[in-house]
């Protein structure tokens, strides 16, 4: 039996993984891993094993079905509503408000420490806000457990890369669209109609969701093996199997070269435009800029700027805290 992994990479203040490992582990369809033990090939073509993955607009509508059916793009999806989070002493978020769209990319930015992950954290459940709530269609998240706000439609990645290192892209994949399993635990156990076609279900969109994020070709390879840009890929897709209406990336192209961050730029968009709202960390500036509708800027734990990003990358108050002065101010 596979046994779940360590995780790739450290963790950062208090986040957890999606699913415990042991959960993962009892959820593992065996019968459709290839060999158990044997290496598998370093890539194979998706299209052998599932013809219809070829066509990208079948990926495209296994990936998000209900895309049509979200509500008015342009409405409050998510609403930080004067959150303050206290730690200690410290104070990493204090009174922050602001609202992620439907259907934008939404980019959160500002210096180390400033509390760009710690919003995350509030609006995952990882926190409770010392003051202040956070809203995410039209609910408040209050008390609300973490799996619960995973099904109601919150998905993450992490800052560190999180995998279970010893299973395969695509199992780890399959824990993702596991939030999402309606069967009760008689009905796996007895390996329910309904239970066995959730399986396969989580599996046809699973193996979509690789080859849409770039990644089909290392299937049935360990997490630990794929290259590290690929890991990050796959952490996507994780998120993107609890099919949420909102997605949060936390730095998703750390440490790639300029050329790996344009094509995630491209999928982040991509994502997007196939209906869902992104709200993206991420500390390259221009990147930021290229690919976001509007941007929000926290310095210490304060919000100093929320705009379009022309208008906000002009801003003195953000020139000062976090791009540094401008060439032609210092010629
Ligand atoms: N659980 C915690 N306990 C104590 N302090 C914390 C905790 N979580 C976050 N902090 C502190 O809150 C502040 C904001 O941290 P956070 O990780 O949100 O920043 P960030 O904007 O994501 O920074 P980076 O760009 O380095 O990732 C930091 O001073 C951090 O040390
Ligand atoms: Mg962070």
């Amino acid at each position: 039996m596979t046994q779940p992994g360590g995780m790739a990479a450290g963790s950062e203040h208090g986040d957890e993984h999606l699913g415990d490992p042991g959960r993962a582990n009892r959820q593992t369809p065996e019968q459709y891993l290839p060999d158990g033990g044997v290496e598998p090939p370093a890539a194979f073509d998706v299209a052998d094993v599932h013809p219809e993955l070829a066509d990208e607009a079948v990926v495209a509508e296994i990936v998000a079905p209900d895309r049509d059916i979200r509500a008015e793009v342009g409405e409050p999806l998510l609403q930080m509503q004067g959150v303050t989070m206290r730690f200690g002493g410290l104070t990493a978020l204090d009174a922050v408000t602001f609202d992620i769209r439907r259907g934008e990319i939404l980019g959160l930015i500002g210096p180390n420490g400033a509390g760009k992950t710690t919003c995350f954290n509030a609006m995952t459940g990882v926190y409770r806000p010392t003051e202040g709530q956070v809203v995410f269609d039209g609910k408040p998240l209050g008390k609300i457990k973490r799996n619960e706000i995973t099904r109601l439609g919150i998905a993450r990645t992490f800052q560190n890369i999180r995998l279970f290192s010893d299973m395969t892209a695509l199992e780890n994949v399959v824990v993702g669209t596991d939030a999402r399993h309606r069967t009760s635990v008689p009905g796996a156990v007895f390996r329910s109609k309904r239970h066995r076609a959730e399986e396969r279900d989580a599996l046809d969109r699973a193996m979509a969701l690789l080859e849409f994020v770039g990644v089909g070709k290392r299937a049935t390879q360990q997490a630990r093996n794929l290259p590290y840009g690929d890991q990050r890929r796959l952490e996507i897709a994780r998120a993107l199997a609890t099919e949420p209406k909102l997605l949060c990336l936390d730095e998703p192209a750390a440490g790639f070269n300029p050329a790996e961050k344009v094509e995630l730029m491209e999928l982040i968009r991509k994502i997007r435009d196939d209906g869902y709202t992104v709200l993206l960390i991420e500390h390259d500036m221009r990147l930021v800029m290229g690919v976001t509708d509007r941007v929000v800027v926290l310095e210490f734990g304060r919000k100093i700027a929320d705009g379009l990003p022309r208008d906000v990358s002009a801003d003195p108050a953000v020139i000062a805290a976090y791009l540094g002065v401008p060439d032609d101010a210092t010629a």
